[in-house]
């Protein structure tokens, strides 16, 4: 039976673990530093709109995990963190009596990062890669406990093969997500839903902007209409997720202890004081294909630059402001 390897104790990677957990789905989580010892001791601490339980996830740190040949790996690490996980786990053995020669590269790997990199990361080490947009509305703001703001679906996944292409595994993967409670579909073509997602993620650094709602507002919309623009001529026409919210389901956010509005992966990162942002990947992906492609990003462009340089210099969220990010585009 096929065991899921959840690498990343995050967000993501503790509400996937729990529900795959509750639904009786194996898996095994993959941990470091204070989440591991959390929820080695305690669980993972799953808030939904219902309450929260702990629920005991097997967990151990890459040294402590033996692969089997049955085995898919997860990947919920931050887009910037997927080069090294996947250079730390292609080359571990895997324990198969039937292949002693048998390691973690010949075992699919599902990625599920934001933006559009980690598919050819992923690609240069293992054979077979699964891809994945996903909406969870997940919040994890201390080690081992994580929010998630809808239930029945959990979350919305499209999934495909990494470049194209569906199969049987596939397959198997979104009916192991539904029994979990999680809506999923399958696709040939995944490409245009994370590009669709993307559209939505250039968004996520704007909630560590100071400035009036307003100002925000206008200023996602314009970003949103520069990333399609560049996405359009990059040939990468994103999908329609109406299409996706008649035929496979919809996330509806109730009220949920522990969760708040406006805070998406990028504001957790920085109020938890992690030592990168996914930005490079979401505005820096757009700023990347209209370099490629010769179309200009002014506003990603900006975002992407006063967004870094304030991490860098390690200032509180709201410190840069859109009339920055503003000032920096019209330069
Ligand atoms: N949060 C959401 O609601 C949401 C929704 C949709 C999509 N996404 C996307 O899903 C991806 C994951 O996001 P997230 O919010 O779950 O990120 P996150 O909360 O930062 O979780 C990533 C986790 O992976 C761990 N990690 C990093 N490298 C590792 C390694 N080599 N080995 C073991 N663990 C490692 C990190 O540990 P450290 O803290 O020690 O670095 C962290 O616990 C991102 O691409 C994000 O954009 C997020």
């Amino acid at each position: 039976m096929t065991r899921y390897v959840v690498i990343g104790a995050g967000a993501v990677g503790l509400a996937l673990a729990a529900r795959l957990h509750l639904a009786e789905i194996p898996v095994a989580l993959v941990a470091r530093g204070a989440s591991l010892d959390v929820v080695a001791r305690d669980g993972v601490r799953y808030t939904d709109p219902t309450g929260t339980r702990a629920v005991a996830v097997p967990v151990a740190d890459r040294a402590g995990t033996r692969l089997a040949p049955d085995d898919v790996l997860v990947l919920t690490v931050k887009a910037q963190q997927a080069d090294d996980a996947l250079g730390e786990w292609a080359w571990q053995p895997v324990h198969d009596p039937a292949d002693p020669h048998a390691l973690a590269a010949d075992l699919p790997v599902l990625v599920l990062q934001n933006g559009l990199a980690t598919e050819a990361q992923a690609l240069r080490r293992f054979a077979t890669v699964l891809s994945a947009s996903i909406l969870v509305p997940a919040q994890s703001l201390e080690p081992g406990a994580v929010a998630v703001a809808a239930a029945d679906p959990a979350a919305v996944l499209s999934i495909g093969l990494a470049p194209d292409g569906t199969d049987a595994r596939v397959d198997a993967l979104v009916a192991d997500l539904q029994r979990a409670g999680i809506a999923a579909h399958s696709t040939d073509d995944v490409l245009p839903w994370k590009a669709l997602k993307l559209l939505g993620n250039v968004n996520n650094a704007v909630e560590l902007l100071g400035g009036s709602d307003e100002e925000r507002k206008a200023l996602s919309r314009e970003l949103t209409a520069e990333a399609r623009t560049v996405l359009e001529e990059a040939g990468l026409e994103p999908a329609d997720g109406a299409e996706r919210d008649e035929a496979v389901g919809r996330i509806r956010i109730q009220p949920t202890e522990g969760w708040e509005p406006g805070r998406a992966s990028t504001f957790q990162s920085v109020a938890r004081g992690a030592s990168s942002v996914e930005t490079d990947y979401l505005n820096g992906e757009i700023v990347l294909l209209g370099r490629l492609h010769e179309v200009p990003t002014p506003l990603n462009a900006a975002l992407q630059r006063v967004v870094g340089a304030s991490f860098a210099r390690g200032e509180a969220p709201g410190t840069v402001t859109v009339a920055d990010v503003r000032a920096v585009a019209a330069r």
